[in-house]
């Protein structure tokens, strides 16, 4: 068995290409390294696993037999969203449909990486997957949700029209080893500042709150999913909600000591809560996530230490 994955030298990329190694794939990754790193998958055996640096708006350049694609190439970080707008959206788009063409032409199995960012600033909690979402068109964070939007309806445009077969996944804030330190993400960015004894920029009063799942709970969910026959979107995340407040006291218990806080203004269109509803993938995957944001952060916190990030 044999699957590509775009965006594979990503945070969640490369763990997903260690997913499938282990369950006895080989896999094709390919990746522009536009945000990614070589260096995340530098470890992987080259018998299972080949690297192509390639950006998939230009093509999906394989010739071999392969059995399906999953398609995770795609900046996600927020800090990327006023840098890198055009390639996001060009990736969301114009990648996703080279994608999809690629599964059409073969046959085979076409999975993506869409976000919780489709429900925008949500006005019902949790969200279920038959929600709409509330999302600015034209807001700084268009250019992520928006483009995502777009690349769903572009799948299932494919799946009525040439049946092709196709899973989407909706992720919830995933944090783990391999995110970079400097994404503008609250968990890499509360260590990093936390490691350099820097203030924590707390974003607004901190009483937002967030979900956070470890990068392990994901791939699994994913990998059930690939290997399902639902091709509606599923939301994979951890549902237990906490402040931003909530989680500098975590950090605080893992790094053993007060941290030092720094409030700021809350940027533009910043959610304020965001909750996945998991009832399908628990049904239907018989999946939840087991791994407690306490034990998930010193994973972090050891790997952010233990690897010579540049800070
Ligand atoms: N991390 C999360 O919490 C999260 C949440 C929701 C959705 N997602 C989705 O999961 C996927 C992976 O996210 P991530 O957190 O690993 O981000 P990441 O930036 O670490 O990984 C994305 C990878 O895609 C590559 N890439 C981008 N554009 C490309 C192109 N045109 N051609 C080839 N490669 C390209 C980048 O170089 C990078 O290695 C994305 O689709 C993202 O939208 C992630």
């Amino acid at each position: 068995m044999k699957v590509v994955i775009t965006g594979a030298a990503g945070f969640l990329g490369s763990h997903l290409v260690e997913r499938f190694i282990r369950a006895g794939y080989d896999v094709i990754g390919i990746d522009n390294l536009i945000t990614g790193s070589s260096q995340n998958v530098a470890h992987i055996e080259s018998s299972n696993f080949k690297f192509l640096e390639h950006n998939v708006i230009e093509s999906i350049p394989v010739e071999e037999k392969v059995d399906g694609i999953l398609h995770f190439a795609s900046p996600a970080s927020p800090i990327d969203f006023d840098k890198i707008p055009l390639e996001i959206m060009d990736v969301n788009s114009v990648g996703t449909r080279n994608c999809l063409e690629f599964a059409r032409k073969r046959g085979i199995r076409f999975f993506m990486a869409s976000t919780s960012e489709v429900y925008g600033d949500p006005l019902v909690h949790p969200q279920n997957e038959e929600y709409f979402g509330n999302v600015n068109p034209r807001g700084i964070r268009s250019v992520y949700d928006e483009s995502k939007r777009f690349s769903e309806a572009m799948i299932y445009a494919y799946k009525r029209f040439y049946d092709v077969d196709v899973r989407v996944v909706r992720i919830f804030n995933t944090y783990g080893p391999r995110m970079r330190p400097d994404d503008g993400r609250v968990i890499p960015t509360f260590i990093r500042q936390a490691i350099q004894e820097k203030p924590i920029t707390v974003f607004g009063d901190g009483k937002q709150t967030r979900s956070f799942c470890y990068v392990d709970d994901l791939i699994e969910g994913i990998f059930r999913l690939y290997h399902s026959d639902y091709s509606n979107p599923v939301n994979i995340g951890n549902p237990i909600e906490y402040t931003i407040l909530e989680l500098v006291q975590e950090l605080e218990e893992v790094f053993g000591k007060s941290l030092q806080l720094d409030f700021k203004p809350l940027p533009q269109n910043d959610p304020l809560r965001r909750k996945p509803d998991i009832t399908k993938a628990g049904d239907l995957l018989k999946w939840k996530p087991e791994i407690p944001l306490k034990e998930g952060l010193r994973k972090v916190v050891k790997w952010f230490k233990k690897t010579e990030v540049e800070y």
